[in-house]
């Protein structure tokens, strides 16, 4: 797992905290959506979960590797991956093979089990067919996917995805939660940054962090559904939980955790 223990950071010459006293842990084969206003400190917190940034208080423990320790660090960032939001920031090579092929590479795996790496993680994000094609030539989506298999193929444990939907088109975006929800069921855990509170319905835990603190942590459900909370931290719950509580306050009789337009059908009929 990871562990992040009583976490500050401030970034060097600033004055001012940027997370204070984060306790957090992500574990295998779960998905832990982290929510927030713009500046309240994700993308900060994704960086310290994969050490590109060490605490400035406290610690972070992956798999109890101290990201401090800098004879461990390339261990620490090979387990952890980090996706970021620009596609076209995070591919550097001329083939889509290439670039899958530049991370194991720089661990040093032998020549024949790249190959090996690279088929199996293109064929995890449904990426094959394009073994040999431009990246400039695809998609942002299918970007964004090459990248996660740049990522796959390096073995991680967890990948942190920054805001990684968030230049996408819908199809982007629903072909990269399948993928999420996917590698999942394999066993990754997944931190899911998003501004995009539909998407984090799908997530095991949603944390919102409200001016570097979590402010609140729980099931989507009791998350979503808190919407005056919500809106406190600078957050919108999605449609359908908006339209709940609308008719709750307007006297409806029906659960407050509804997530889905199917289930507010049938609590209505
Ligand atoms: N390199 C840096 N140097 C100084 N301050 C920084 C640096 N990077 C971020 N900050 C500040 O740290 C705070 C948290 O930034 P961070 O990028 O972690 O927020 P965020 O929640 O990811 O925001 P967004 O939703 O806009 O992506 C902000 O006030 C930001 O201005
Ligand atoms: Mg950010």
């Amino acid at each position: 797992m990871i562990n992040v223990e009583n976490v500050t950071y401030m970034y060097p010459g600033q004055q001012r905290e940027v997370l204070t006293a984060i306790n957090l842990i992500i574990k295998s084969a779960e998905i832990v959506a982290v929510l927030g206003h713009n500046g309240s400190g994700k993308s900060t917190l994704a960086q310290l979960l994969n050490g590109l940034v060490v605490p400035l208080n406290g610690q972070v423990l992956v798999d109890d590797l101290n990201t401090r320790a800098e004879s461990s660090i390339w261990q620490v960032r090979s387990k952890v991956g980090l996706i970021l939001q620009n596609p076209d920031n995070q591919l550097v090579a001329h083939t889509v093979e290439d670039d899958v092929a530049f991370g194991p590479e720089n661990l040093g795996v032998a020549a024949a089990e790249i190959k090996q790496r690279v088929s199996a993680a293109l064929a995890s994000v449904e990426m094959s067919d394009y073994l040999n094609w431009p990246p400039s030539r695809l998609s942002g989506g299918q970007k964004q996917r090459v990248a996660i298999a740049g990522i796959l193929a390096m073995q991680p444990k967890y990948l942190v995805l920054d805001e990684a939907t968030a230049m996408l088109d819908p199809k982007g975006r629903k072909e990269l939660l399948n993928i999420t929800l996917k590698l999942r069921s394999e066993g990754i855990g997944v931190v899911m940054i998003t501004h995009h509170m539909s998407e984090a319905a799908l997530a095991d835990r949603v944390v919102v962090l409200y001016e570097g603190k979590i402010a609140a942590m729980g099931t989507p459900q009791e998350i979503l559904s808190d919407v005056n909370q919500l809106r406190l931290y600078g957050l919108e719950a999605p449609p359908i939980q908006q339209v709940v509580f609308k008719l709750r306050q307007a006297g409806m009789d029906i659960p407050r955790t509804i997530m889905h337009a199917s289930e507010l059908v049938e609590a209505l009929c």
